[in-house]
């Protein structure tokens, strides 16, 4: 069902310390800045081996990642896997009694269609699956 992991979600409060450590203490090629409005947050993208490293500072604190930090602090958010068709697999997990945040597929960072599962149903791990776009 999930192709590989495709990246880590790392919400920050400080998005030039936290570029610093992973570009210059981690030697990771930054590749892509974006803010997304649609989940409230300015987006970097760093490429490790054949995943990313998402940073996602918040645009404000009501947002889910602001009141993620608000709550635990900056820190590991969520873990995303890649899958080849999102809605089938979206299709798929609700079958099998998976409880989704995200019923439908929305716009993601570089174009993807993303999804979160909820982490009640995920043993609390906030689970994203991204269909990349063609190219990525
Ligand atoms: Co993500």
């Amino acid at each position: 069902m999930f192709g590989r992991i495709d990246h880590i979600g790392v919400a920050v409060e400080d998005l030039d310390a936290a570029i610093a450590l992973y570009e210059t203490s981690f030697a990771m090629e930054l590749v892509h800045r974006e803010t997304v409005e649609s989940q409230g947050v300015e987006a970097i993208l760093l490429d490790v081996g054949d995943g990313h490293v998402e940073l996602l500072r918040p645009l404000g604190p009501d947002t889910a990642v602001g009141k993620f930090i608000a709550r635990s602090g900056p820190g590991l958010h969520h873990v995303a896997y890649a899958v080849d068709d999102v809605d089938a697999t979206l299709t798929s997990l609700s079958a099998a009694g998976i409880r989704l945040i995200d019923a439908e597929p929305r716009v993601g960072i570089r174009d993807s269609r993303v999804a979160f599962l909820h982490p009640r149903s995920t043993g609390g791990v906030l689970t994203e699956i991204v269909e990349p776009a063609k190219g990525h």
